[in-house]
């Protein structure tokens, strides 16, 4: 496992699923955990226990994130790394049946929100040599997949913005890298079938679905320093789906 003895670490979306493996992945890796989320963090950081804390932030929020950044180098004087994990879908936005509303918020927390911890973040890690920065994506921006239009809009941009930063700072030291889950046993899934389960594991090649652990192992791996020479790439964690 990653050694993150010693550093700071913020994870978006840490009240639930994928956020809260790799923020509880982080901290066992031996990293100050700051848990963000509009609901869960301060209950994930309970459950962490030590030096985790949980912290009530809305990605779309500049200013909480202003007021989170600002609070935890206060605090601990550093910042070493941050996890964009946070995101929704919405289970009917094909195009003809797509609202300019539910296409504004998808696009707002799941590509805004990256870019807000990103540009929160990144002159103070660039002031201190670099750090590492990973954000979420999901195989629907790799891939065409059925009725996310906003979904993949959202996560195709922020495979998009993540190179476009990664080349941009890479001189700085910042390494900015992408996870792109495939379908993952999480909250998001909702109500999900067995039946579509089952379909799902029967098109995937290693016959699986991922667990929220499996994205977290990248995650944290990539807040470490096995990725000090990584940057711009995307990792597809989906039982091979887009390697098809
Ligand atoms: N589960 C999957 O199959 C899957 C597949 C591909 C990509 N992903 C991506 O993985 C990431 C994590 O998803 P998950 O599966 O853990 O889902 P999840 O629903 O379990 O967790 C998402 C978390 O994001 C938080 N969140 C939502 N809006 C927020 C906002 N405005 N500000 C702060 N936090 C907010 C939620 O409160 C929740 O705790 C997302 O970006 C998602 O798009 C998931």
């Amino acid at each position: 496992m990653a050694d993150l003895t010693g550093k700071t670490i913020i994870v978006t979306g840490a009240g639930s699923g994928i956020g809260k493996a790799a923020a509880t992945l982080a901290a066992a890796a031996g990293a100050t955990v700051i848990a963000a989320d509009v609901k869960g963090a301060e209950e994930t950081a309970k459950e962490i226990g030590g030096s985790a804390e949980g912290h009530v932030l809305d990605v779309t929020d500049s200013q909480g994130w202003k007021y989170l950044v600002d609070d935890v180098i206060a605090r601990h004087g550093r910042i070493h790394g941050l996890a964009n994990v946070a995101g929704i879908v919405s289970d009917v936005d094909a195009l003809l049946t797509q609202t300019e509303e539910g296409w504004q918020r998808i696009l707002d927390i799941d590509l805004k929100g990256a870019f807000l911890g990103m540009k929160s973040v990144a002159q103070h890690l660039i002031d201190n040599g670099g750090g590492k920065i990973v954000n979420v994506a999901s195989t629907a921006g790799v891939i065409g997949m059925p009725n996310v239009v906003a979904y993949s809009a959202a996560k195709g941009g922020v495979i998009a913005m993540s190179r476009q930063v990664a080349i941009e700072y890479a001189a700085t030291g910042l390494r900015v890298n992408v996870i792109a889950p495939g379908v993952t046993q999480t909250n998001m899934l909702g109500d999900i079938t067995d039946e579509l389960l089952t379909a799902v594991k029967a098109a995937t090649p290693t016959g699986e679905v991922a667990a929220a652990e499996d994205q977290a192992n990248a995650i944290v791996f990539l807040l470490g320093p096995g990725s000090d020479r990584i940057t711009g790439q995307v990792l597809p964690i989906d039982g091979g789906w887009t390697a098809q």
